[in-house]
């Protein structure tokens, strides 16, 4: 597993931003959960709201795991979630939303200062759990993005399903490098007649333009499948898709571990009508499972490859060089990431007659 030193990425091994950790239909449905990204150990559960939260596995007390329990009678008599705190199942104390422990049964009077649980900033939004992995532990600078067609239901628009890829021995740069990767889409997608492709790095998105035929996503093989795909921060990658249906595809990917990501994919399709959006369901599933497939091979890819630490980049690829400078600012302390951020601004076109930076979406 290549860690993110060999990539000289910057100070930290894991980057700052939003990432998703999970589908929100499924995560702690069965009660406190045990999750393993960024190389840790995390407890995600539900309030009695249904508020999620995540907090670290251990108690500061001795050490006990939160979730890796059956047989305490704190897990059998259903007290471990309280409202919104979570108890510990070796000598019962609980913890806040906060962290901060707010009850120890057999001592009423004193709760040390320092018993407290690490939490993370978490949220959901459109079906997905979303956690705030920050190296320097600091709150968000960047929002979630709001997923539009999430709330377009109205509109003829079906929401999407999540499809799980699991966790590949790649580093996540691998699959970033995707952004500057014109030379991939014919071999790999099965792209025709190319017409245009660009990058736009504009902060901490980044963003690629490209048009040609598809063999799979657009109509017939004469017909152009128009691209919008961007990174709003790190690991969250969405391509607004004009082919045989309008459509919004996501790709998250969030690290398990040093040189290990896990990846999922979504898609959300914008049928020709109300109507259909509500009795032709099977096609906007269908769709969506020619994407997933679409995007599996780029999977098989990833799942196999030896790690590419310095791309042999030649004239004609896209500026892979650029898309790793841009990358590297979320492995850096948050105020050096301007200065990233600057050097990196701007358009490239990699393919075809330069377009307007201001028609990207
Ligand atoms: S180890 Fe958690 S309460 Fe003692
Ligand atoms: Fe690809």
């Amino acid at each position: 597993m290549t860690p993110t030193p060999d990539y000289k990425l910057g100070t930290y091994e894991f980057p700052r931003g939003w990432f998703m950790i999970g589908d929100a239909g499924k995560l702690g449905s069965k009660g406190p959960e045990t999750l393993h990204y960024f190389g840790q150990e995390m407890v995600f559960y539900r309030g009695a709201s249904g508020k999620p939260h995540l907090v670290e596995a251990y108690c500061p007390h001795m050490g006990a795991h939160l979730a890796k329990n059956t047989t305490s009678y704190v897990v059998r008599d259903g007290e471990q979630v309280q409202g919104e705190s979570i108890r510990c199942p070796f000598h019962g104390w609980r913890f806040g939303p906060d962290g901060k422990c707010d009850d120890i049964p057999y001592s009423p009077n004193f709760i040390p200062k320092a018993a407290c649980l690490k939490t993370f900033p978490v949220a959901e939004r459109a079906g997905i759990v979303w956690m705030w992995h920050d190296p320097e532990g600091q709150q968000p600078d960047q929002d979630l993005p709001a997923f539009a067609p999430w709330d377009k239901e109205n509109e003829g628009w079906v929401r999407w399903l999540i499809d799980d890829y699991g966790t590949l021995p790649v580093h996540a740069v691998e699959i970033v490098d995707n952004m500057a990767d014109f030379g991939h889409m014919g071999p790999i997608h099965g792209s025709l007649h190319n017409q245009y492709f660009d990058n736009i790095f504009d902060g901490h998105k980044v963003i690629q333009r490209f048009d040609a035929g598809h063999r799979t996503l657009a109509s017939d093989a004469s017909s152009t499948l128009a691209l919008d795909t961007w990174y709003e921060g790190p690991s969250i990658l969405q391509s607004d898709m004009r082919g045989a249906f309008p459509s919004l595809m996501l790709l998250a990917h969030t690290p398990v571990g040093k040189g290990m990501t896990r990846i999922w994919h979504a898609l959300m399709v914008k049928m020709p009508s109300l109507e259909a959006a509500r009795t032709d369901l099977e096609t906007a599933r269908m769709y969506q499972r020619a994407s997933r497939d679409a995007v599996a091979q780029d999977v098989e890819i990833w799942a196999n490859k030896a790690p590419s630490v310095n791309p042999m980049q030649i004239p004609a690829d896209g500026p892979y060089g650029k898309v790793r400078l841009w990358y590297s600012q979320f492995y850096n302390p948050r105020d050096k990431a301007a200065a990233i951020q600057k050097r990196v601004q701007g358009q490239v076109v990699t393919f075809g007659e330069p377009r307007p930076v201001e028609d990207a979406a």
